[in-house]
């Protein structure tokens, strides 16, 4: 069987904490775990032709976790950007984000652009991390953007449908193929509601820390297998 690549994959990052606290270590411990994964990851993804991958790293809701919590991970962010920007850059990954600005702290915000300037023009793949990320936020921002866009005659209401919305999305990425959420929860907790409209889902157990490679193409089949109809009928008699 051939395994079929999808253009893109989203994965919901998750079940971290969950990793460590199973294993007597603290959360923090989950977190960077979950960072090293997902550095080997991207780029076996990418490399296996996928065009672009999202993942959920940070949600607007979780915001709402310990300040400890908070700040650990904006500084892990913040080291893992800093340090990495060679890495995605030698491996000619263009890194984007997704998501707010506000509230989020100016260091931050400066190495994310650091990391996206110095790789804005490769071509092997486009790895968007949403951080400070909601869907209906998304949403509101883009629908917020098309009023400016009629009101100064950018934009004709009447020509606005579904396709060019995504112009209006953060990146303006195409939809969704295949999304993966790690740990076994079932929801999409505010994630890419527009651009998972029409995704395959899959909710394998396996904590993000330890979603490997060979997780992953077990993830691949299963999409591969997937009869995806989009509302059609196929072979009817
Ligand atoms: C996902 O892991 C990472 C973030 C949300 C930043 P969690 O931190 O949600 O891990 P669990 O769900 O508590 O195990
Ligand atoms: C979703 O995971 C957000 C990220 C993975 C960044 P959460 O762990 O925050 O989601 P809930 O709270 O279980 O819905
Ligand atoms: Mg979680």
């Amino acid at each position: 069987m051939e395994v079929k690549i999808p253009n893109h994959v989203a994965i919901i990052l998750d079940g971290n904490g969950r990793w460590a606290t199973e294993k007597g270590k603290k959360r923090k411990e989950g977190h960077y775990a979950g960072y090293k994964n997902l550095k080997k990851l991207s780029i076996y993804a990418l490399k296996k032709g996928i065009k672009y991958l999202s993942v959920y790293a940070f949600s607007t809701e979780n915001f709402n976790r310990s300040e400890e919590e908070v700040n650990y991970l904006m500084d892990l962010f913040i080291s893992c950007f800093k340090k990495d920007t060679n890495f995605f850059n030698k491996r000619n990954v263009k890194v984007v984000f997704s998501g707010r600005k506000k509230p989020l702290r100016k260091d931050i915000l400066d190495a994310m652009k650091e990391i996206s300037a110095t790789t804005k023009n490769n071509t092997g793949g486009v790895f968007n991390i949403c951080l400070n990320y909601g869907g209906q936020a998304e949403i509101v921002d883009a629908s917020k953007n098309i009023v400016k866009d009629v009101k100064n005659g950018k934009l004709d209401l009447n020509t606005l449908d579904e396709k060019t919305f995504y112009k209006y999305l953060y990146n303006n990425l195409p939809p969704i193929d295949f999304m993966i959420r790690t740990s076994g929860e079932l929801r999409i907790s505010n994630f890419m509601l527009y651009e998972l409209s029409y995704a395959e889902l899959y909710f394998p157990e396996t904590y993000f820390p330890d979603f490997n490679e060979k997780e992953f193409d077990k993830a691949l089949i299963e999409y591969t297998k997937r009869d995806r109809r989009f509302g059609k009928i196929k072979n009817a008699k």
